[in-house]
């Protein structure tokens, strides 16, 4: 078989860790990696399949000899060094935001859309990590009774904003061992957040990603604009309400979603049951539904909780939970790359 020579810009991050750890653990055919950070991880080193690989810093020549390319550094860096891998004929796999509604950019969820990433020119990016994981479930329901529109609200882990907010979450807990966070408490005042506009210990944020004129943030517009490209459905409609919860790892979404046909409880269940990376955790009697705590560390989604919705026609409520750096990010990327 042939190893390609791989490049992790972002190497040192949340994301960036899990790739390389999924890349070892799915047996990519690596021949070389190269790990790419800031100046800031200047002398760090990162393991891999055993070995300890010194992180480089980026520059315009990281990507000579590079076949493929992850990018999990944020839009920033997205937006300045894909044109330049792509320049240096490596193929980006780009975790950000900021080419997947480019036409000519296929956004690629393997399980839905694999056969997308075969007109790709140069660059495939990653969808939204909320977005992957409600497609997840969402895409198997639409084949069989065709999706229309959505109502969901996201639960979304602090991985999500990378190492920094893992670490302000841990230590707002411990704060607040010292006393309880309430309104106007010392903690409360104390905690002055760095990577949040509030503690996020103890507390829920419905504000995920910047505003919108609209009164919706980025974050949940990416819903409706990705899943109409990722589907192939320009006519899907979905309001969404994003919420940062004190949960590291591991995103949830309540979806409400109405049908051009029929359906039925039982038929869906069939349906999810069988749809892959998915799994069907659905005993609400013996309380078995999915949560963070299942799902976290694990490649499949799951989902359950499946009951007719009261509110639509032809409607289904489902709760779906993912581990945002798997399959909303990381293995997503790899399996990306392994379609390649
Ligand atoms: P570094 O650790 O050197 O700062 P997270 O999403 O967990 O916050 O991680 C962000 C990732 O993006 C880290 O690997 C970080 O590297 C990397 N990164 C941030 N800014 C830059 C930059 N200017 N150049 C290269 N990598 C960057």
């Amino acid at each position: 078989m042939k190893a390609y020579h791989i490049a992790v810009v972002g190497a040192t991050g949340a994301v960036g860790q899990e790739l390389l750890r999924v890349l070892e653990r799915r047996s990519f055919p690596v021949s070389t990696l190269r790990v790419i950070g800031s100046v800031r991880s200047a002398g760090k080193s990162v393991r891999f399949r055993d070995q300890s690989i010194p992180v480089q810093e980026l520059t315009d020549r990281s990507f000579d000899k590079i076949d493929i390319v992850f990018f999990s550094a944020g839009g920033e860096i997205s937006r300045k060094y894909v044109p330049v891998a792509c320049q240096a004929d490596a193929i980006a796999i780009d975790n950000s935001s900021v080419f997947r509604m480019e036409p000519h950019v296929p956004l690629v969820i393997p399980e839905i859309n694999a056969e997308d990433a075969r007109r790709h020119r140069g660059l495939i990016a990653n969808p939204n990590c909320t977005t992957a994981i409600a497609l997840m479930a969402l895409y198997p329901l639409h084949r069989a009774f065709g999706v229309r529109r959505t109502f969901a609200a996201s639960y979304q882990a602090v991985s999500g904003s990378g190492a920094r907010a893992i670490n302000e979450l841990t230590q707002q807990v411990k704060d607040a061992a010292q006393e309880p966070l309430v309104s106007g408490s010392r903690t409360d005042r104390q905690a002055t957040p760095q990577v949040y506009p509030h503690p996020i210990a103890f507390n829920l944020l419905p504000h995920v990603d910047s505003f919108l004129e609209s009164g919706y943030t980025k974050e949940e517009m990416k819903f409706q604009d990705e899943g109409r490209k990722i589907m192939h459905l320009p006519e899907f409609r979905a309001s969404v309400t994003c919420v940062r919860v004190p949960v590291y790892r591991a995103h949830s979404v309540a979806v409400s979603a109405e049908f051009e046909r029929p359906v039925s409880v039982e038929h869906a269940r069939e349906v999810l049951a069988k749809a892959p990376g998915l799994e069907l955790v659905d005993e609400p009697q013996n309380n078995r539904y999915p949560m963070p705590l299942s799902v976290a560390g694990k490649d499949n989604c799951e989902v359950g909780r499946i009951r007719v919705d009261c509110a639509f026609e032809n409607g289904l409520s489902f709760w779906v939970s993912g581990d945002q750096l798997l399959k909303g990010a990381a293995l997503n990327a790899v399996q990306i790359a392994e379609l390649l």
